[in-house]
């Protein structure tokens, strides 16, 4: 077990160029499940996540070889349609398997994903939207069993919320379905559009991407494609919040910044300058960091994958400011590390009001979850002294040589051998 121990203090300067979505890449592997033949999929972040996604199309009979950032995904053959729990205990996102095995082999067995560290997650909505293309679920023994024996039809499906999971699964499921399917009150996250560029480039015929309402038209057939994930806009806004913590300049290229919209307003309020080019975005602190109010919601709202980052940025303003979180509710877990830091944050309910605090001093803290325990480490980046962030494996999941791509704008971090560190137990 390793931690991550950084000193702060240190100015940040320079480039970093992230990589691509997580949140997509992931889902364009389970839709090559689709398409008989083999996918190529470039720009794909090196984390354990898609590892994990590996194991599971793997699994499936699809395997996956990488080639640096691209991966080749060989669906010829596509011969099991379980997920089993082992694998989908460690990710909650392999039950996006749903979808495209109904769509390829008209049958899924996924084992039902538990809570996890940000709130109970629910897949009612998933479902429901299958059960109305004629999809047949039953949950027994922690497994839904689904299966459309005779094909699934095309419905009119309105969302309760703009779940980007259940977007996901309801698109590769229609796009395979017979007829017309609508998805009313559609998430419209980049992550969406870059899955639907990629099902169209499949043969799919789907429209409305980026829109709250998506129309698609069934097909019975899809071929494989080479497809580049789009630039991860969490990766780029937690380089961004280092930059403000630290002064900067520093900036982010490989992400498009128009997904950035309300995280470079929130942070050009908070005091920093940005300027912008097609691909990059360049932050540098103008004066002392202000107090800025903000509340998470689903795209083009503020990202509640942002959200730990931005408050850590709130812990170090020169005011007072509230945080409010509308997708999950678990997700201040983190909080609490951050109070062992000097964050002077009090919780109620779903609202975290931040009483910037003059600085931040370095503590051995646990990572609770992938967001809180990178915005753990971009605390320890501002902090007095050294902070020594335990769990890094939440970080491995998400961010590809997060260490060393602060190191190279000027951190001083390492990653280090737990028993070196203060771990603690919980
Ligand atoms: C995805 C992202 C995650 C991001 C989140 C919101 C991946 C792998 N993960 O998660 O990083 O934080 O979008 O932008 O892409 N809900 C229900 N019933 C459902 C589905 C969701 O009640 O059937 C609730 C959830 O409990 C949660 C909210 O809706 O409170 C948002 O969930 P959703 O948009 O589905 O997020 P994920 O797809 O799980």
């Amino acid at each position: 077990m390793q931690s991550i121990r950084v000193t702060g203090g240190n100015p940040l300067s320079g480039t970093v160029t992230v990589g691509g979505a997580k949140n997509s890449g992931l889902k364009l592997m389970a839709a090559a499940l689709l398409a008989p033949g083999v996918t190529t999929i470039h720009n794909m972040p090196d984390i354990a996540d898609v590892d994990t996604m590996s194991e599971v199309i793997g699994g499936l009979g699809a395997p996956v070889r990488r080639d640096e950032h691209s991966l080749v995904i060989d669906a010829t053959t596509v011969d099991s349609f379980e997920a089993p729990y082992e694998i989908v205990a460690k990710m909650r996102a392999s039950i996006i398997v749903l979808g495209p095995l109904l769509g390829r082999l008209g049958r899924a067995r996924v084992a039902m994903p538990g809570g996890c560290n940000i709130g109970s997650r629910k897949i009612d909505l998933h479902l429901r939207g299958l059960s109305q293309l004629g999809v047949q679920i039953a949950s027994e023994h922690g497994y839904i069993e689904a299966t459309a024996p005779h094909g699934m039809r095309g419905a009119s499906i309105a969302l309760d919320f703009p779940s980007v999971g259940a977007t996901e699964n309801l698109l590769m499921a229609g796009a395979a379905a017979w007829g017309t399917t609508v998805i009313e009150n559609a998430a419209r996250e980049p992550e969406i559009q870059d899955l639907i560029a990629f099902l169209n480039a499949m043969g799919a015929r789907i429209e409305g991407a980026g829109t709250s309402t998506i129309t698609i038209e069934g097909v019975s057939a899809f071929s494989p494609v080479t497809h580049g994930v789009v630039g991860d806009r969490i990766e780029a806004g937690t380089f961004l919040v280092a930059a403000a913590l630290c002064g900067g300049p520093v900036t982010v290229a490989g992400v498009k910044p128009e997904h950035l919209d309300l995280v470079l307003a929130k942070l050009t309020a908070a005091g920093a300058e940005i300027s912008t080019g097609p691909d990059e975005v360049t932050l540098q602190r103008g004066g002392p960091i202000r107090p800025v109010d903000a509340a998470t919601l689903p795209y083009p709202g503020f990202p509640t994958d942002m959200q730990p980052q931005f408050m850590t940025l709130m812990a170090v303003a020169n005011g007072t400011s509230v945080i409010t979180e509308n997708v999950f509710e678990s997700r201040f877990m983190f909080a609490d590390e951050l109070g062992r830091m000097g964050a002077d944050i009090t919780i109620e309910g779903h609202r975290a009001l931040v009483r910037g605090a003059a600085r931040l001093s370095g503590a051995p803290v646990i990572s609770p979850d992938l967001r809180g325990g990178a915005a753990l480490v971009l605390a320890g980046l501002a902090a007095e002294g050294a902070t020594t962030v335990g769990d890094i494996h939440h970080i491995m999941r998400g961010y590809e040589s997060f260490v060393d791509k602060l190191a190279g704008l000027g951190a001083d971090i390492a990653l280090i051998d737990s028993d070196e560190g203060e771990g603690r137990g919980c």
